[in-house]
């Protein structure tokens, strides 16, 4: 078990013991030896089952307050059974495990049955889909900043994160937002690194593996340069906290925003241009112990997404490269569905389309010629809260 009386204050690496006083430092071999943390196999362990070739995440974890927004443009109520219908047609798509490793929930969704009375839980393990958790309490305005945000839920984290080990669950969400045009103020930029690498640590404890998620908002009217500039400046400070909290890096998961124009940017970059500057920001920030990148979408359309991520894969990277999307693998399922029963069935067929289509880039091998004109069509909101 780590203790901080065994750790030397001044290393930035995990898990290594201290020499004691007046003794030499430990040999390498002695140090390969440690364990520290309870959970440091089983971390591992997850996170490479996530990062298995040809497999990514499916983000389904929307507040109760976005789910809504999503129902409603559907012409649904936001009822708790009709996030319940939706999110079981998400969990019981036939064959989504051969695409999809783990599934993000929402707090009601990792304690719900479904209707004909398993648990969510129980039909993602059937998938072999390890189920995760978003385990952050929102953004909020940060003081004294340029109009920008912090994100909540440090407090009684570690008493929760137990809770939803005991539920199933087995990684961790936590997502904070950087903006661009907001500046960024270093205060924000700091707080953000702090409070993710905090939250990575408290996770590892319990167990679940923490996806970092530090997501550069699309909004704006900047160049990829200045994309680059700012996700090169907090990957910097979130891994530099990160050690600092002693994070094992081989038990985490990241998940970026790729590097792009901002939304309103008169330029567009081409996949290649993108997968060029997002690899470029990953080899400079990233230390190849991390097992898994797995990319939110964002609000780039479905096809974007998917190009962007095939871009990426062209060669082998030191990382698997992936996607956890939430928008770019929901909505043409939602647009589907229309909350009508007896459109389940094709529903499912297209989450099982968009997942395939992102496990074959995620192999470099997508080929988009069979795509429709609406998986083009971006699902990009101004100022979008999650
Ligand atoms: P998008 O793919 O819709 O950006 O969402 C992913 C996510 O989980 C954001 O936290």
């Amino acid at each position: 078990m780590m203790s901080s009386t065994t750790l030397k204050p001044t290393f930035t690496g995990p898990r290594v013991p201290v020499a004691k006083a007046g003794r030499v430092a430990p040999s390498r071999a002695a140090i390969l030896r440690v364990r520290a943390g309870p959970y440091d196999e089983e971390l591992i362990a997850t996170a490479q089952k996530i990062a298995s070739p040809g497999h990514g995440i499916l983000a389904m974890d929307e507040s109760n307050a976005t789910c809504g927004k999503r129902l409603d443009s559907i012409g649904m109520e936001n009822t708790e059974a009709s996030r319940q219908a939706y999110r079981e047609l998400l969990c019981t798509t036939p064959g989504l495990g051969e695409y999809i490793s783990g599934a993000i929930l929402f707090e009601e969704t990792l304690y719900q049955n479904t209707t004909t009375g398993s648990t969510m839980v129980d039909e993602l393990n059937k998938q072999g889909i390890v189920p995760g958790i978003k385990v952050d309490k929102g953004l909020v305005p940060l003081p004294n900043s340029n109009n920008e945000s912090w994100c909540q839920g440090l407090d009684g984290l570690a008493q929760r994160t137990a809770e939803y080990y005991k539920q199933g669950a087995r990684f961790a969400k936590w997502r904070s937002v950087i903006s661009i045009p907001s500046g960024p103020s270093n205060l924000a930029l700091q707080d953000c690194a702090y409070g993710l690498a905090r939250y990575a640590a408290i996770s590892q404890a319990s167990g679940l593996v923490p996806i970092v998620e530090p997501e550069v908002l699309l909004d704006g009217d900047h160049d990829i340069d200045r994309t680059l500039e700012i996700a090169q400046e907090i990957w910097a400070q979130t891994f530099k906290y990160m050690a600092d909290n002693k994070v094992m890096f081989e038990g985490i998961l990241l998940k970026p925003s790729m590097v792009t124009p901002g939304a309103d940017s008169s330029k567009r970059e081409k996949p290649e241009v993108v997968a060029d500057y997002t690899l470029k920001l990953l080899r400079r920030r990233v230390p190849p112990a991390v097992p898994g990148i797995m990319f939110l979408s964002g609000g780039q359309s479905e096809l974007e997404a998917t190009l962007n991520l095939n871009a990426m894969n062209q060669k082998p990277n030191p990382w698997h490269v992936s996607f956890s999307y939430a928008r770019a693998l929901q909505n043409s399922v939602l647009k589907t569905w229309k909350g009508q029963p007896e459109n389940k069935q094709v529903a499912q067929e297209a989450l099982l389309k968009r997942a395939k289509a992102n496990s074959q880039a995620q192999r470099g091998q997508y080929d988009p010629s069979t795509e429709s004109k609406e998986a083009g069509e971006r699902t990009f909101e101004k100022g979008y809260v999650y």
